[in-house]
């Protein structure tokens, strides 16, 4: 479970969220949204700890990730794999370089073992073809699925999506919603994604945050969210 307790966030002394509290269950799929600029992609790196808030807690099984040691917070820090929007591969490695630096640098693994477990994340993903394809040679789905089966090597507990279909045509969007529910299945992990894109969001019927103007002013279930009363929700659920 993450716990966000009375976070406040400046920048420069501005101001970007104020007096945050936000429950994000085990096990569930936890959506945030609010216009670009509200500081999702802050309360993100607030709860990996890349952020010093103003005041407020975060915590992350019950540690606040604001008060621990470097050694404690990678610990905490290896519980979460992030998606980032570009999907930030290294373009000099393969796609099954890519997937295995990372176990290579965080765990002690053997060579075969390592190969077995890319090998497999990489079929999960629906890559079982592409092992030796340049970052260069994929479309932008693609390289998504590559960041994905990146995400899961590690076995996380969170999975934090930065806007998994922003940028992406509807079919390929949909592959991809498709994939992060699954990997929510078969991982049992808690999904938290951040979008702006009511198709995701409808498909995939998860808890909503919705932050404006600094504030959550939404929290709850998909359905209350369609049918809530609130400008800025309605505005939003209407939006096309
Ligand atoms: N490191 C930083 N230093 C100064 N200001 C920052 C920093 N990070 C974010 N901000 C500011 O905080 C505000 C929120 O930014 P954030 O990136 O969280 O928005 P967002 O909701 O993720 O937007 P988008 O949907 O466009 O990704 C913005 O005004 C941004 O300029
Ligand atoms: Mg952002």
């Amino acid at each position: 479970m993450i716990e966000v307790k009375n976070l406040t966030v400046s920048f420069d002394g501005k101001t970007v969220l104020e007096n945050i509290n936000l429950t994000i269950s085990k096990n569930e799929i936890t959506i945030i949204v609010g216009q670009s600029g509200c500081g999702k992609s802050v309360l993100m790196k607030s709860i990996e700890g890349l952020i010093t808030p103003d005041t407020g807690k975060i915590l992350i099984d019950g540690m606040n990730v604001f008060s621990l040691n470097r050694k404690e917070l990678n610990k905490t820090r290896r519980k979460l794999a992030m998606l980032f929007q570009g999907s930030a591969l290294l373009d000099s490695l393969n796609v099954y370089q890519n997937v295995a630096l990372t176990l290579m640098e965080h765990s002690k693994l053997p060579e075969d073992e390592i190969s077995n477990i890319v090998s497999e994340k990489l079929e999960l993903v629906g890559l079982a073809d592409t092992f030796y394809k340049m970052p260069a040679e994929l479309s932008g789905g693609m390289k998504k699925r590559v960041a994905l089966a990146r995400a899961i090597v590690l076995q996380p507990e969170y999975i934090i999506y930065d806007e998994p279909t922003t940028g992406l045509d509807p079919i390929i969007a949909d592959e991809i919603i498709n994939l992060m529910l699954k990997l929510h299945r078969k991982y049992n992990v808690t999904s938290i994604i951040v979008t702006h894109d009511l198709h995701c969001i409808q498909r995939i019927e998860g808890n909503i945050a919705m932050i404006h103007d600094k504030k959550i002013v939404f929290d709850g279930t998909y359905n209350d969210f369609k049918n809530d009363n609130n400008d800025y929700v309605k505005k939003f659920v209407s939006r096309n």
